[in-house]
């Protein structure tokens, strides 16, 4: 199908406020000229359309720049795809501005004293966001939504002195929620990560990642990878889904790691590749867990089949899980508390988006991950939830950009770059995610009023979300 821009001179008996933007297929047009004449042909085709225009907005978010053609804006692809090291202190913006939305994308946007009116208000809804920011929606690169009960009892256990691995030495953590879930209909484990799903989402977030890795067996990895995938087709936010099998060995396979990686990548991988149901094949690379080596042999499985890896490394202990996942082209490592300075180096020379938890390290009380280093080596940096029962029950992104400032000392700037373009580009979704630029899926926030962007991760506590924006519709 080729599609051609109408030209301002098709529809010159019809001025539509954002010309430039209106995509036709040639052939169809072809043959609905026969019967309509050129400007009632193009009015249609845009009556059937949902549109927005925000108008007088304080100030509009992590706007993409002239590119130097056509209409001096950002458009999607050749756009940025992250932000690394010193660049990740300017965040570029756009103060009293005006954005239009159409068919679910961002269709142009710009300074309110360029604005060039509105003349057709068919199916145009208009919003006044005087003293309000707009902001791309947050992109939440790692959580583990779906999950059965919850852990609040470990979380009393760890009050008074237990550690995470002691829990889960005793066969609490992980484990405890493998058996909770394998007893769970599939239908009882949607219901309740909806609920999370309404929650984040009136939060702010537009683009989520979700893991398996509570089944570990293949009969309840599957059950967990198909409620991702309705959740994928049922909601408007736009979601990747992980395998995430190596996540523990279960319990009858106790004492044989081995065994339980073999009947993981002879059968647990193959099914779910075939029925398409992970982007990405994550492994938990920590003392206990997964050595640095399986972790190896799981990705490499993992990229047979098609799955990019992502891993969790460095979170515990370090386990060179960071080494491994750049050496199989991992798209993220996420955690990275224990990172050290040649696993800097490794970073420096790929690809991966080096990604922190700052809720999960905060909950589990570890050490900060060398975030400042990091930035000054260069490097980007994402900020994702990790959403989960035993390390983070939030993914709340606004409390993570917060945290991201007081346990990281990152600036505002850096936390609102790190939980938007940079954790899209974990998700493989900075080419339609994480900016506003024309093309770009409409998924965006309006705050209550506040006195800028960096209002949103100081006042960490509160909810400074009022209207959220998914594929062009008011949610
Ligand atoms: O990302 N570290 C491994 N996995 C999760 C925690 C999972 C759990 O405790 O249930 C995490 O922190
Ligand atoms: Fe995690």
């Amino acid at each position: 199908m080729k599609l051609i821009p109408i030209s301002p001179a098709l529809t010159e008996t019809k001025q539509f406020y954002i010309t430039h933007l209106y995509y036709f297929d040639i052939n169809e047009f072809m043959n609905a000229s026969h019967f309509v004449n050129l400007s009632s042909f193009s009015i249609s085709l845009v009556n059937r359309r949902m549109k927005i225009l925000i108008k007088n907005i304080g100030v509009l978010v992590q706007t993409e720049e002239a590119s130097g053609e056509g209409s001096g804006k950002g458009s999607g692809e050749g756009s940025r795809q992250k932000v690394c090291g010193a660049r990740m202190s300017v965040l570029p913006c756009l103060k009293d501005a005006w954005i239009a939305l159409d068919s679910g994308l961002i269709a142009d946007y710009g300074p309110m004293d360029s604005f060039p009116g509105i003349s057709d208000w068919s199916n145009l809804k208009v919003i006044d966001a005087t003293g309000k920011c707009v902001f791309p929606s947050w992109c939440d690169s790692h959580t583990h939504l779906v999950y059965a009960g919850s852990r609040e009892n470990e979380y009393s256990d760890r009050l008074k002195g237990l550690s995470y691995q002691e829990i889960a030495i005793r066969g609490g953590g992980i484990l405890n929620s493998a058996a909770l879930l394998r007893k769970t209909p599939e239908k009882e484990l949607y219901d309740s990560a909806m609920l999370r799903i309404k929650e984040v989402l009136l939060q702010g977030t537009g683009a989520i990642e979700i893991k398996s890795g509570y089944g570990l067996d293949l009969e309840s990895e599957l059950k967990m990878l198909r409620v991702i995938k309705k959740i994928k087709d049922t909601s408007p936010l736009t979601v990747k889904s992980t395998f995430l099998g190596a996540h523990a060995v279960p319990s009858e396979f106790k004492g044989n790691t081995a065994g339980y990686l073999n009947y993981l990548i002879a059968e647990m991988l193959p099914a779910i590749a075939s029925e398409g149901l992970a982007d990405y094949c994550d492994v938990f690379c920590e003392k206990n867990y997964f050595s640095k080596e399986e972790t190896l042999k799981v990705l490499e499985a993992g990229l047979k089949h098609g799955l990019r890896p992502k891993v969790h490394a460095e979170q515990l202990s370090h386990s060179g899980g960071i080494e491994a996942g750049v050496c199989c082209n991992a798209i993220s490592v996420d955690h990275l508390e224990f990172a050290s300075d040649s696993d800097i180096e490794f970073l420096r020379n790929s690809s991966t988006m080096p990604t922190i938890l700052p809720g999960a390290q905060l909950f589990l009380q570890l050490p900060s991950a060398p975030v400042r280093k990091m930035i000054a080596a260069g490097l980007p940096l994402a900020i994702a939830s990790d959403f989960n029962p035993g390390s983070c029950p939030s993914g709340n992104m606004n409390l993570m950009l917060g945290l991201g400032c007081m346990l990281y000392k990152m600036t505002p700037e850096e936390v609102i770059h790190a939980g938007t373009l940079n954790s899209a580009y974990a998700m493989d979704l900075s080419s339609s995610h994480g900016s506003i630029a024309i093309g770009k899926k409409a998924n965006l926030f309006i705050t209550r009023e506040i006195p800028g962007y960096s209002f949103l991760p100081y006042s960490f506590g509160s909810n400074l979300v009022e209207t959220v924006i998914l594929n062009g519709e008011i949610q």
